[in-house]
């Protein structure tokens, strides 16, 4: 039994903020930003919700998948931006879908997240108790930035990603992912306040801060030695893959990983120019782009990898 990707969808907010729109609010400027990130505009939400734009990339998914809400078993959505602390995001996308007979919960591996919801949908599979899982990544990361701090805000954008995955003969090959919990503080945001009456709250509320330089250094490193880990697993080389869709945080990182691993950067497609990053919406978008675009092929070999706040990554290689 292996966990079969069988239809993509996503959905990004309305509005369009470029780095020229930025550099009108802040001291920043497109070429600091597009030639440090490849990052040149981003979509952040007006009237849309992590939950409004869920379902609607969860609709778009089960379209494309041509599933039915009442074949949905299970909903994980990966977020760290959902809308309510609870209900959590699938249970409000089960709601809306009417997808009476699924179990719903939210899980929080940052960047990482749509990984690790795949591989928790493959362990369900593999033990039989479920056969088909709607599985997201969504994000409103405006409403954790501090719009004051240049080195972060620019970086970020909001938008959700879904799959429909299901037990199938063919699908994930490989699995690799792991927690580095003592170098989290690298790349953090605080929850809301304490209001327990018996604990001062010494702090003023604290925005996500990131030691950039850090984030980058594990990833250069991490990202490939996981990518091997997979692909050696599967029996696989990097010759034998059509396309690395990686967690779009930065051009560099892309550039390097791609050398790291001796490919050709062509072999990395990108959505980071226009959506910035979404943190765990960031794998599933650009594979839903991918898929409406046909790039994506019965039989072709794809490896998935996302990286990030925690420290966590997971990557995966997969027969499409
Ligand atoms: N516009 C203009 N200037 C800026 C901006 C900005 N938006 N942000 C920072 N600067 C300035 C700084 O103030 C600093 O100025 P100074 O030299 O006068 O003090 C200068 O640019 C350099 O700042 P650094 O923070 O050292 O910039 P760096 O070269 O490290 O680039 C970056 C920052 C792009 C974030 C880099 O560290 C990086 O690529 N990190 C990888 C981390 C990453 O991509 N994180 C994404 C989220 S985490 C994840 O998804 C895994």
């Amino acid at each position: 039994m292996r966990t079969r990707i069988i239809g993509t969808g996503s959905c990004l907010p309305e509005t369009v903020v470029t780095n020229d729109d930025l550099s009108k609010i802040m001291d920043t400027s497109d070429e600091w930003i597009s030639s440090r990130t490849g990052i040149r505009e981003r979509r952040l939400v007006k009237e849309e919700t992590t939950a409004s734009m869920s379902i609607e990339a969860s609709k778009r998914a089960m379209e494309n998948a041509g599933v039915s809400a009442e074949d949905i078993d299970l909903i994980i959505v990966a977020t760290i931006t959902g809308d309510h602390v609870t209900p959590s995001t699938s249970c409000e996308i089960q709601a809306a879908i009417g997808a009476d007979r699924a179990v719903a919960f939210d899980i929080n591996a940052a960047c990482s997240g749509f990984m690790f919801a795949l591989h928790i949908a493959d362990a369900y599979f593999k033990s039989g108790i479920y056969k088909t899982a709607l599985i997201l990544g969504a994000e409103t990361l405006s409403r954790i930035m501090d719009w004051n701090d240049r080195s972060t805000c620019v970086l970020f954008g909001d938008g959700a990603g879904a799959a429909v995955v299901r037990a199938d003969d063919t699908g994930l090959l490989a699995y690799d992912q792991g927690s580095d919990g003592a170098k989290g503080m690298v790349l953090a945001c605080q929850n809301r306040k304490n209001n327990n009456p018996l604990v001062k709250n010494p702090m003023d509320m604290e925005y996500t801060s990131m030691d950039g330089q850090e984030v980058y250094k594990f990833a250069v490193t991490k990202v490939p030695s996981s990518i091997k880990k997979v692909l050696d697993e599967a029996g696989l080389t990097v010759e034998d893959i059509d396309y690395f869709a990686l967690h779009q945080a930065n051009i560099r990182i892309i550039q390097s990983v791609a050398k790291r691993l001796k490919v050709s950067e062509d072999k990395f497609p990108t959505s980071l120019d226009h959506c910035g990053n979404i943190s765990a919406a960031s794998v599933p978008i650009l594979l839903d782009e991918m898929n409406r675009k046909g790039l994506l092929k019965p039989g072709m070999k794809i490896v998935l990898s996302g990286f990030g706040g925690g420290l966590t990554w997971g990557s995966a290689v997969l027969e499409w």
